[in-house]
């Protein structure tokens, strides 16, 4: 009975990069609340087994939700910043590594996949070669060359681990408001920010609430921020924030960089920035963000020091999705 059920919900029982490796959202989403109601009721799926935590880049709730949950399951979490601590990695095939790099993917992933039973790693895009980042080299590398699962913890275009969280978090709120499903209304909010940021939130999130197809799911920004139509194919763009907002049960607020004019900034308009006034027209909204955030730039204090902001409860839930999807890499380990 268990097994049917694992199977019904990771379709990729060895990585999980995107929703695309998630068969039953639904399923995943359930059993990370189950996790988060009994947090040690699996506590030795994970005994004997090590997963290794590699950041090419900063993080703080990444880092520690992974660890919390490896080690709810049993498992013992290395973390290694190979950003600061390691050898600078070379991902291009056929380089000639006369430069500042030291030592190439094919070397390092095969010792690091004899090392862990699962890798996770997080990677950002430079942001200067759109098709450099959207083919998501270093992801694929560590994947071609690991030889054991690899889950994304944030990769160049897409960041799932926190996706799954924000329907985790979406669901559970929308249970204890007693929301009926069908007029649930999701707005993704674009964000005035001082410096160029990924377009991995939002596009990891009209990917998932796409594919989740339980919400009427708008996105607005101004002019020019148009996100990749891959991940947001049929969804209602409306670049009136006003207009968008209305009615709106959940409100995802998140700054993005440009991704047709690759990684500029066009518009720092702070009338984009949420304020209680501007909530007023919603339905007493949610307010969500991924975290970290730049207070009175991206989001006013007066939202998330405020009733309707669910942000830590969104970023603790951090916890159980990771714990949902590593059991269900070490069901695949079996
Ligand atoms: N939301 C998120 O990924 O946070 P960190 O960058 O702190 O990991």
């Amino acid at each position: 009975m268990k097994k049917k059920w694992r199977q019904k919900v990771i379709k990729n029982l060895k990585n999980f990069i995107s929703v695309n490796d998630v068969e039953n959202i639904d399923a995943l989403v359930q059993k990370a609340l189950a996790y988060k109601a009994d947090p040690f009721k699996n506590k030795s799926i994970g005994t004997n087994k090590r997963i290794g935590c590699l950041f090419l880049n900063p993080s703080m709730r990444t880092r520690l939700s992974t660890q919390i949950a490896a080690q709810n399951l049993g498992m013992e979490a290395v973390v290694f910043n190979v950003g600061q601590e390691g050898w600078a990695m070379e991902f291009e095939d056929g380089a000639v590594m006369n430069g500042s790099t030291v030592e190439h993917i094919k070397d390092a992933a095969p010792v690091l996949g004899k090392y862990f039973d699962i890798l996770a790693v997080r990677t950002f895009p430079a942001l200067k070669n759109k098709e450099d980042d959207y083919s998501e080299l270093y992801m694929k590398q560590f994947i071609k060359y690991a030889g054991v699962p690899i889950v994304s913890l944030e990769s160049a275009t897409l960041h799932p681990l926190q996706s799954l969280t924000d329907l985790i978090t979406i669901e559970e709120q929308r249970k204890k408001l007693k929301m009926k499903n069908e007029k649930l209304k999701i707005v993704l909010s674009w964000a005035p920010h001082v410096k160029p940021l990924p377009q991995c939130v939002a596009n990891s999130f009209a990917q998932w609430v796409n594919a989740w197809g339980k919400a009427n799911f708008v996105i607005t920004h101004p002019e020019g921020y148009e996100l990749d139509e891959q991940f947001t194919s049929g969804v209602t763009v409306n670049i009136n924030q006003d207009e968008a907002l209305k009615d709106a049960d959940f409100v995802y607020v998140k700054n993005w960089s440009c991704y047709n004019d690759y990684g500029k900034i066009l518009n720092t308009d702070e009338s984009w920035m949420l304020t209680n006034t501007k909530l007023t027209v919603t339905n007493n909204a949610k307010v969500m963000h991924c975290l970290p955030v730049r207070r009175n730039v991206e989001l006013s204090d007066e939202i998330l020091n405020g009733p309707n902001s669910i942000v830590t409860k969104q970023a603790a839930n951090r916890v159980w999705g990771a714990q949902a999807v590593l059991s269900e890499i070490l069901e695949s380990l079996k």
